[in-house]
Parts: structure tokens; C-alpha cells; sequence
């Protein structure tokens, strides 16, 4: 009699079926806009329907729940709404979520303590300590202090080594989430001239070292570099991620590039409300670009989805599973 299949094998045959490449690129019809506008809410959704999924395969077939847990350190109001939206996202994907809220004045060894009880935690896949920290902490302390394997923001200098020397462990979730989103464009990104616009440890520089692993020629732009707007004009691909509402204008664009917005820059309006603008001037760009990512509604949903999605690969290889969404 044949052997019953492992319940690792077993898991990754039900996998089969999710192997397959999202696109969802939408075409602008009205006035002058040329450019595509890649949906990023709809990218975002079913790579979170497919994190779903497959959590719930891991929660049945194997009895595993896939757990996060965010530290929130004081009370800066947009650091608690992100932290609240991934507790949320992980609720509704079907994943455990632990919220952990400490004071302004924690010191810095208490902090280091609390992030290591969260390594210890087997009900605990991913970690993250959302930035930024009050100032008498080291944040390059706190996040060297997290697990490499369960760190899900991809920050721990181990997983930045293994980004930039291969095969990567876990990947920054906004810059991966810039890649699915040029991937419903590009289905080969090789030779491609890819220019990144600043070089924040968060996004600049893992973004460039995703766009060389994907055999891009990379320049990253930068407050110090000569002429960015010459630079910005040979790219074919264009990723915006300086902090600088609307920096970005038409003059800008190589005509036909894809442009990546990864700004999110609150604006105030004169009746006390705000908006979010984008690095890039989008209505100006959008009728040169050949594809672009609207602010809100591009990068900014994928984030979330590549942060379940780091937190079921960080279950998975914790218990010897392959990446489940290759
Ligand atoms: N603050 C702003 N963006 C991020 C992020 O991606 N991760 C964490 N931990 N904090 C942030």
C-alpha cells in the first residue's frame, strides 16, 4: 500500500492551484490621461484572499494558526492608525493578531525585553514595532533585537544582507508590494533603465536591490544628486519614494515609463481637513506615463497585503513548509 502523504506534502499539493500570476492593470477613458492605472486595491485584495486561503489550509490540514503581533510605542495618531488597520487586516485574512501598546518613556531595555518574549512566543509568526520610536530609543537596537526569521518588516540587518546577497529571507513589504504592482505591467523587468527617487532604509534602498535581483539597471536618486529630473527622463521605470508632495511632474517622465508613487504625504486644506498627495503630480504625469499607480489606491493597500503575506511565509518556513504563494 502506498504511503500517506506527509502532512508537508499534503499541504503544498492543495497549494498548486494558487500558483499563478495577478494582473490587474485598469485603462483610463476620460479626458487626456494616456497612461494605464494599475490598480493597486485590486491587486492588494486577492493577494489577501490568497494569504486567506491558504491560512485557512494551514489552520485545518495542520492545525497551525498564523499569528502577528505589532508593538506600538506612545500615542503618535498615523502610527496608531496603521497599527489598527494591520490588526484588522489580519482579522479579516483569518490571522491571529496581538496588539501591544507601551508608553512614550519605556526605556530601551524594556523594550528589548518585551520584543524577545515576543521571539519566545510559538503562537507569535511575525513581529513588527512600528516606527518610528520616541527619540531616546535606538531603533537600530530594537530592531536587531527581533528574530530575523519572524521579522516581517524585513528591517534586521540579517534580512537586509539577505536581500542584497540572495536568497532573500523576509522582504520589505512597500518595496515588494511596488514589485507585484510593476509585475501586472512588466512580465520581464530585465535590462529595464529602473530609477529609484530616494534611498530610506524603508523603501529607497531595498527597492533598488529588488530592482537589481529582477536584473534592472537601478540608479538611486537622491537629495544630493545632480539634475533628478535628467535622470528621472531615461527611466523605463520610475519609483517615487522621496516624501515630497508632487515632486514628480510631466517634464519628468520618459514617455511611455511606468511610475511607481510610493508617497503619502498628508496636505492641509483650508477648511482644517487634509488630503494625501502622492510624490507624483498625477494628472500631469498620467498623459505621458505608458502606466502609473494612483495615491490612495496604489502602493499603499499592497503594503498591508505583502505584511500578511510575509507573516504566512514567516509561519511556513518556521515549520519547514515552502513559500506557499510562489
Ligand atoms: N512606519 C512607517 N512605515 C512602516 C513600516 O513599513 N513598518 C513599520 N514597522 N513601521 C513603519
Amino acid at each position: 500500500m502506498p504511503e500517506p502523504p506527509s502532512p508537508v506534502s499534503a499541504f503544498c499539493l492543495l497549494l498548486a492551484p494558487y500558483r499563478r500570476v495577478v494582473s490587474a492593470v485598469n485603462t483610463r477613458e476620460s479626458g487626456v490621461a494616456k497612461a494605464k492605472v494599475i490598480d493597486g486595491k485590486a491587486v492588494a485584495a486577492e493577494l489577501r484572499s490568497r494569504v486567506g486561503d491558504i491560512a485557512a489550509r494551514l489552520h485545518d490540514e495542520m492545525n497551525v494558526t498564523t499569528g502577528l503581533a505589532a508593538v506600538l510605542v506612545g500615542s503618535d495618531p498615523a502610527s496608531q492608525v496603521y497599527v489598527r488597520a494591520k490588526g484588522r487586516a489580519c482579522s479579516t485574512a483569518g490571522l491571529g493578531s496581538f496588539e501591544l501598546r507601551f508608553p512614550d518613556d519605556i526605556s530601551e531595555a524594556a523594550l528589548v525585553a518585551e520584543v524577545e518574549k515576543l521571539n519566545a512566543d510559538d503562537r507569535v509568526d511575525g513581529v513588527l514595532v512600528q516606527l518610528p520610536l520616541p527619540g531616546h530609543i535606538d531603533v537600530h537596537r530594537i530592531i536587531a533585537a527581533i528574530d530575523p526569521d519572524k521579522d516581517v518588516d524585513g528591517f534586521h540587518p540579517v534580512n537586509v544582507g539577505r536581500l542584497w546577497s540572495g536568497p532573500s529571507g523576509l522582504v520589505p513589504c512597500t518595496p515588494q508590494g511596488c514589485l507585484n504592482l510593476l509585475r501586472t505591467v512588466h512580465d520581464d523587468l530585465s535590462g529595464a533603465d529602473a530609477v529609484v527617487l530616494g534611498r530610506s532604509n524603508l523603501v529607497g534602498k531595498p527597492m533598488a536591490a529588488l530592482l537589481l535581483a529582477a536584473n534592472c539597471t537601478v540608479t538611486v536618486v537622491h537629495s544630493k544628486s545632480r539634475d533628478a529630473a535628467a535622470i528621472c527622463r531615461r527611466a523605463d521605470i520610475l519609483v517615487a519614494a522621496a516624501g515630497r508632495p508632487q515632486m514628480v511632474k510631466a517634464t519628468w517622465i520618459n514617455p511611455g515609463a511606468t511610475v511607481i508613487d510610493v508617497g503619502i504625504n498628508p496636505v492641509p486644506l483650508p477648511d482644517g481637513s487634509s488630503r494625501v498627495l502622492g510624490d507624483v503630480d498625477f494628472d500631469s504625469v498620467c498623459t505621458v506615463a505608458g502606466a502609473i499607480t494612483p495615491v490612495p489606491g496604489g502602493v499603499g493597500p499592497m503594503t498591508i497585503a505583502c505584511l500578511l503575506r510575509n507573516t504566512l511565509l514567516a509561519a511556513c518556513r518556521r515549520r519547514g513548509l515552502p513559500d506557499p504563494l510562489l
